[in-house]
């Protein structure tokens, strides 16, 4: 096996600081505007091994399997399938071990974390002919999300979310996240959005900070559809706020609810005496420059 038999990539949760929901569109996706930056934790890791037979991608998943798909119906995998027909290299044989820690359901973009993680290592592993650009076309293609966690840091996302405008918004923003013992499918509160008419956030957080600089408050448009589906978010968030001393809002199209910390908090040893109080997974997190990084 050659140097570069084999390549490791981390991925990184993403976090929608405040999500507005615009309206319906005719191709059945909602038209939103995400101030979304990544998270340093936790992180998933996809090992790609180039070998020489069999031909095509074979795929495992490690972990935090609970909701992920397995097999080729993975996202992960699909990208990898994806990125070498793009490059005209679908006949290599490729084998992935994807070893999870992001929660599926949780409204992190775990799964498209994994894909934009796939394309950058596939590249790479293959030495594949192919630039950022043509890489975002192929993430832009798997999935909404994915475009942004290929890029990382911090952005507006626009049209279905595939449409990324930058923020020098600085990395090191300190967040709780915690896990309700249910996750959603987001398919499932878009549809919820859709059938309650379209509403508008009814909870604002104050935006800090330089945060403050681009929106005037942390809101998302897909909490009272989420809340809707899954009625018992309400009294989690409810506990979360009053162990935590602070308001949450939910993450993307949940089920995880996010507690933004003031600078100056530690949010490892609130997390852990959060979730000592609440008997679920919270973990302390802090925003980060990219949203893949090669090399494990
Ligand atoms: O693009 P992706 O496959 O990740 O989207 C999953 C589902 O989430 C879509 O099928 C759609 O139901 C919903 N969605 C949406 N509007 C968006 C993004 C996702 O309705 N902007």
């Amino acid at each position: 096996m050659n140097r570069l038999g084999r390549v490791r990539a981390s991925a990184y949760p993403k976090l929608t600081l405040s999500l507005r929901v615009l309206g319906l569109r005719p191709d059945g996706y909602h038209e939103i505007e995400a101030l979304t930056v990544s998270l340093g934790q936790p992180s998933d890791v996809v090992e790609v091994t180039a070998v020489p037979h069999p031909g095509g991608v074979s795929f495992t998943v490690e972990g935090e399997t609970e909701h992920a798909p397995s097999g080729l119906t993975n996202l992960a995998a699909r990208a990898a399938e994806d990125v070498m027909l793009r490059a005209g290299r679908s006949g290599h044989g490729v084998q992935m071990v994807l070893r999870k820690r992001i929660p599926a359901g949780a409204g992190l973009g775990g799964g498209s974390a994994d894909a934009a993680a796939t394309l950058v290592a596939i590249r790479k592993l293959l030495d594949l002919d192919l630039t950022d650009d043509d890489l975002h076309e192929v993430a832009a293609g798997l999935g909404s999300d994915v475009p942004f966690c290929l890029r990382g840091g911090a952005a507006w996302m626009r049209g279905r979310g595939e449409l990324i405008e930058p923020v020098p918004l600085r990395p090191g923003l300190g967040f709780l996240v915690a896990l309700p013992p249910f996750r959603l499918a987001t398919p499932v509160v878009y549809r919820a959005w859709d059938e309650l008419g379209g509403p508008r956030a009814t909870r604002e957080v104050e935006a800090r900070g330089t945060v403050a600089r681009y929106v005037e408050a942390l809101a998302n448009d897909l909490e009272p559809a989420a809340e809707a589906v899954e009625p018992a978010l309400v009294e989690f968030r409810s506990s979360l706020e009053r162990a935590a001393g602070r308001p949450a809002i939910l993450a993307g199209s949940g089920s995880a609810y996010v507690v933004p910390l003031e600078r100056g908090v530690d949010p490892g040893a609130l997390a852990e005496s959060v979730g000592a109080r609440l008997r679920v997974p919270v973990a302390g997190a802090r925003s980060n420059a990219v949203g893949v990084r090669l090399g494990s």
